[in-house]
């Protein structure tokens, strides 16, 4: 339950932040709690209108506390049930003006209704009502299976799987990977390539890549979210797979395995055979990937200050202990050591880009550090470092790449 208003908060502050959302249709509210939309939603934009949608009477009974309005915005309450669409939608025009975008908010409400009473049917109506540009929010009770046992059961840390939460935000405010690249890898591998395996996909930055220069890519990515938002930027032929790395069974094996800065959120413990495994003999492993960093010193330090009492550091620190002033790098040290690869090379492709603060921001927000603060301490922490920048930030955004080939007799 806590888990679920974490994520309304942050769902709320993501769309209210970074989309412009002022419209909120929250069904399904529950008892109000410390924060509620309304809540949220005003201190990003005081002029944030929100309906409230619920038809059990305790909630109804408690709904004043809903009712606590910004002067500059407005909520409601209606007392209806989700089946009767068209009665929540005739209310909600009250408060909502549907000729603007809309958050439609299903949380932990749909699963009461059965398949007998077509939920599908429900939510198309009424997104059917709402005008381009409008979002979806949607969680939903899952089997623990697939919730804190899956992750303990894999040996996965929740950080690691921290960014379905953001998928969007990833899509959106991460940059993607130059044809540079590609090019690199290409001229390595030495003869054409014609499939690869992708390690932690997320939302298909590198799938694009290659799957867009005639490569046949399988996109493996353990979490639904990245697939979701994948799936919606990778060509059709891309096949997709959820799985963790190491839930992949050997089976068919590619000419390419790669990860795109993915490989360090993977059991250490067996990988390098696993990875084998995947590989053609003579197949190449490809690894890339980097920290944007901020380039000018002064700006550094006061967001490094900034961030100090929420964050130490936002860097995720190399896997086998390689300290940052050594030549080879992980994961290169580490492939350097395995007996399943030779020919072990590090590039780096140098890259310096301009964001808006704003965008920056919006990139930290993608970032595991932060986004395994409590939501309240994200808020806080963002908005401070927003206040230390300035209107834009030039930003070092290096990539670093390892390359290593599959041998033949092993
Ligand atoms: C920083 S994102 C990188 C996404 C994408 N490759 C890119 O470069 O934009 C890391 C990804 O690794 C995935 N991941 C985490 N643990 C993993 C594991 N054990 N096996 C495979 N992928 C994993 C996460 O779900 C996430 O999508």
């Amino acid at each position: 339950m806590r888990a679920n208003r974490e994520f309304l908060a942050r769902a709320v502050r993501y769309l209210a932040s970074a989309c412009g959302i002022r419209q909120f249709l929250d069904i399904g509210t529950g008892l109000p709690t410390a924060s509620n939309t309304h809540e949220v939603a005003q201190a990003v934009a005081p002029d944030s209108r929100i309906v409230y949608v619920d038809n059990d009477p305790i909630v109804l009974t408690h709904a004043r506390a809903l009712l606590t309005s910004t002067p500059e915005g407005a909520t409601d309450y209606i007392d209806a049930d989700l089946r009767d669409t068209s009665a929540i939608l005739r209310s909600a025009q009250r408060t909502l003006d549907f000729s603007q975008p809309v958050a439609l908010m299903l949380l932990i409400v749909l699963h009461m209704i059965p398949d007998t009473d077509d939920p599908y049917g429900i939510v198309s109506q009424l997104m059917e009502e709402l005008p381009r540009g409008s979002y979806l929010v949607l969680a939903h009770p899952a089997p623990s299976i697939d919730g804190e046992d899956r992750v303990r059961m894999l040996g996965m840390s929740d950080r690691a799987l921290s960014f379905g939460v953001m998928a969007e935000a990833y899509e959106r405010f991460r940059p993607g990977y130059p044809v540079e690249l590609f090019d690199m890898v290409m001229a390595y591998a030495g003869q054409p390539v014609r499939t690869a395996l992708e390690i932690g996909a997320g939302t298909g930055k590198a799938t694009r890549l290659f799957a867009q220069r005639g490569v046949t890519v399988t996109a493996t990515e353990p979490d639904g979210a990245m697939i979701a938002e994948l799936v919606k930027h990778v060509p059709a032929h891309v096949k997709t797979v959820q799985a963790a790395f190491e839930d992949l069974r050997p089976g068919e094996s590619y000419g390419l395995v790669y990860a795109a800065a993915a490989l360090h959120w993977t059991n250490p413990e067996g990988r390098w055979s696993r990875m084998a495994a995947l590989l053609e003999p003579g197949g190449v492993f490809a690894s890339f990937g980097g920290p944007a960093q901020l380039a000018d010193p002064a700006v550094e330090e006061a967001v490094r200050a900034a961030r100090a009492p929420f964050l130490e550091s936002d860097e995720v620190s190399s896997p086998d202990g390689t300290p940052s002033g050594h030549d080879m790098q992980w994961p290169g040290t580490e492939l350097q050591r395995s007996k399943w690869v030779a020919d072990v090379q590090q590039f780096v492709i140098e890259r310096r880009l301009t964001m808006s603060a704003r965008d920056y921001v919006g990139h930290l927000s993608t970032v595991s550090a932060y986004l395994e603060l409590p939501a309240s301490e994200q808020e806080q922490v963002y908005s401070q470092i927003m206040q230390v920048l300035p209107e834009t930030v030039e930003v070092t955004a290096d990539i670093t790449v390892h390359l290593a080939r599959r041998r033949s007799e092993q």
